[in-house]
């Protein structure tokens, strides 16, 4: 395709790459509008970079909660230099891209195995990495592209986004905003696209409501009718333009065949645009290989080594504007294509869009597949896969412990309104007192991480309550989660203050084993905080961990921050700036047993 005007953006990415090419690394993020010639200022990257090697990838909206995705796509032609990466960095990111098991890997260890393998691919051939469409990356990937993207130095390597609104993952790096075409560049396009007369009145119109913009120029005119093309009636300028644009996809999608429109629609179902898959689908559903020529003529989609559709806005209104029962069908199919032992998470993700209601067999492979994507660090991911297994679920207990679980996975990746949903789920159905001290505890919690929870302490304290007769270890815990929110809130606490969490714990019963670290720190907390300050100041002579420790507790006052580390109870608190490991029993016993 040949590129109209773009001379100063042109410029830019050539200095990138002669940049790149001298050694420095770079990074620049593309943006602007839907439309608006993102896309295809990659496109012309990728065809200059002449001495460069490119490798590619792009978001996909349908993809964005599967962890590591894209990313995983970026680095596939370059995993032969996985061997030459450090022992801990190599299985991190093994164990991302679903290649090797093992415990849930750090994201800075994969951000660091990433870099290191884009500069290892970089020494025989400077390396340019184009990531499209950034704001429908999966959030693993956008993370670890972030990283990557703001340590480039003395690397070869070059990394160019394009987003519409670049996520905060890549904030902060150069940025290319871009415009829509001049006046003159605008109506050479629009004339390139024409294949009759246009009322010059219509033409104007044109010009004036698509300020410029390449898609909406080269797209509108497709969708008038003969009578508007020559100024019969006017446009519906009351449209926003990219739903105008839609309209006239729309529009040419329905005018195919039969065939030729499933076959659309099992590239829009399948995400990663890898043609054998959609071929053997459709091969399924009895589609011919003569079904893309009314569909690739039409300018819709190109099936090359990839299936690409002419634009994001063709997927979502060819998927869009579908029967739900068409497209379980092309799930279904894509989903026995897929390969469950390569590919099992997608092949999952397909079986449950292909079911049209609940089913306990899809259900519980996607509960695998949570299990799977949390050991991979894809919380986001963990939590879409658990949130679709609810709603797949009929028997009541299931579905509960099922929302459950969705609702505090969704709690770490953020997703509070998520929380909120599944929460009320949950609540709807018959529960065990277990279930709803459970609800209880992810409603603290929520309450502790939105609003810095003036209520978190008395949900908590109702939590533990609760728990005291069913699991007094998980109440003891729960009652020192209470306190330190206690503490954190401090004279906003709406109830539940320091004083009254202090007198509940008095009278909960003890722990029921030998007990922990963290038992000593909550009878210590509650005991005597003025003793506990005496006693901490004594251990400074114990040595430097200690001193911390001691130091942070002697420093404590009501109001202080005690604030709950993530799960608090199960990694350990912070007191000021210093973490206390709930494993380090010794140090706490000491520091607590003077207060007992
Ligand atoms: N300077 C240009 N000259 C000619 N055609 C262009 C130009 N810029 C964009 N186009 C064409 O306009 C259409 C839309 O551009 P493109 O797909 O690059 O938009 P985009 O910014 O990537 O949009 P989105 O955010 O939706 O991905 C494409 O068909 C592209 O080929
Ligand atoms: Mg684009």
């Amino acid at each position: 395709m040949e590129l109209i005007d773009r001379h100063a953006e042109r410029d830019t990415l050539k200095r990138l790459v002669a940049a790149v090419r001298d050694g420095e690394g770079r990074a620049l993020v593309v943006c602007g509008e839907a439309g608006v010639g993102k896309t295809a200022l990659l496109d012309y990257l990728a065809d200059n970079a002449s001495g460069c090697r490119v490798v590619r990838t792009a978001g996909c909206q349908s993809e964005m909660e599967l962890a590591f995705a894209a990313l995983h796509q970026l680095c596939t032609p370059l995993l032969e230099g996985l061997t030459r990466l450090p022992a801990p960095q190599r299985d991190a990111l093994r164990i991302a891209f679903g290649m090797g098991s093992g415990s849930t890997p750090d994201r800075f260890l994969v951000g660091l195995a990433v870099l290191n393998l884009l500069s290892d691919a970089a020494e025989p051939q400077p390396l340019i990495c184009v990531v499209d469409d950034e704001q429908w990356l999966d959030r693993a990937s956008a993370q670890v592209l972030g990283f990557v993207a703001r340590r480039l130095l003395a690397e070869s390597v070059g990394m160019v986004f394009a987003a519409r609104v670049p996520s905060t993952d890549i904030a902060g790096l150069s940025d290319l905003t871009v415009e829509g075409l001049p006046e003159a560049d605008a109506r050479a396009l629009l004339d390139s696209a024409l294949t009759g007369p246009l009322d010059s009145k219509v033409r104007d119109r044109i010009l004036a409501e698509t300020h410029g913009n390449p898609l909406a120029l080269l797209e509108l005119p497709r969708g008038l009718t003969p009578q508007q093309l020559a100024g019969g009636f006017g446009l519906h300028s009351a449209m926003r333009l990219s739903c105008r644009v839609e309209e006239t996809f729309r529009r040419r999608v329905e005018a195919l065949p039969d065939q030729s429109r499933l076959l659309l629609l099992i590239a829009a179902a399948e995400p990663v645009g890898d043609p054998g898959l959609v071929w053997r689908a459709a091969a399924k559903l009895g589609v011919g290989a003569e079904a893309a020529a009314p569909a690739t003529e039409a300018g819709l989609i190109e099936f090359g080594t990839r299936v690409r559709f002419r634009h994001p806005l063709v997927r979502s209104t060819v998927y869009g504007s579908t029967l739900a029962q068409e497209r379980q069908k092309v799930h279904s199919a894509l989903a026995e294509v897929t390969d469950p032992q390569l590919d099992p998470d997608r092949r999952a993700w397909h079986r449950a869009h292909a079911v049209p209601g609940p089913n306990e067999a899809v259900a519980a492979e996607l509960e695998r597949c949570a299990d799977r994507a949390q050991a991979r660090g894809g919380v986001a991911a963990g939590a879409a896969f658990l949130e679709r297994a609810t709603i797949l679920t009929l028997d009541p207990m299931r579905r509960t412990d099922r929302a459950l679980a969705a609702a505090s996975a969704n709690l770490q990746a953020g997703a509070f309104d998520a929380v909120r949903q599944l929460l009320s789920v949950a609540e709807a159905g018959a529960i065990t007192d277990m279930q709803q001290a459970r609800i209880d505890l992810i409603g603290a919690d929520l309450a502790f991480v939105t609003n810095r929870g003036s209520d978190a302490p008395s949900l908590l304290l109702k939590a533990a309550k609760r728990l005291e007769p069913i699991d007094a270890d998980l109440s003891r815990a729960t009652y020192l989660q209470a306190l330190a929110s206690a503490m954190f809130a401090g004279r906003l606490a709406l109830g539940g203050g320091v004083l009254e969490v202090a007198g509940d714990v008095e009278a909960a019963p003890p722990p029921t084993s030998a007990p922990r670290a963290s038992d000593f720190l909550l009878d210590g907390l509650v005991a005597d905080r003025a003793r506990m300050r005496a006693l901490a100041a004594e251990v400074i002579e114990v040595g430097d961990r200690e001193r911390a420790i001691a130091e942070a507790l002697t420093g404590l006052a009501a109001g202080d921050v005690l604030a709950v580390a993530g799960k608090g109870h199960e990694q350990g608190q912070t007191i000021g700036d210093t973490v206390i490991p709930f494993d380090d029993v010794d140090v706490v016993r000491r520091l607590a047993a003077g207060c007992t």
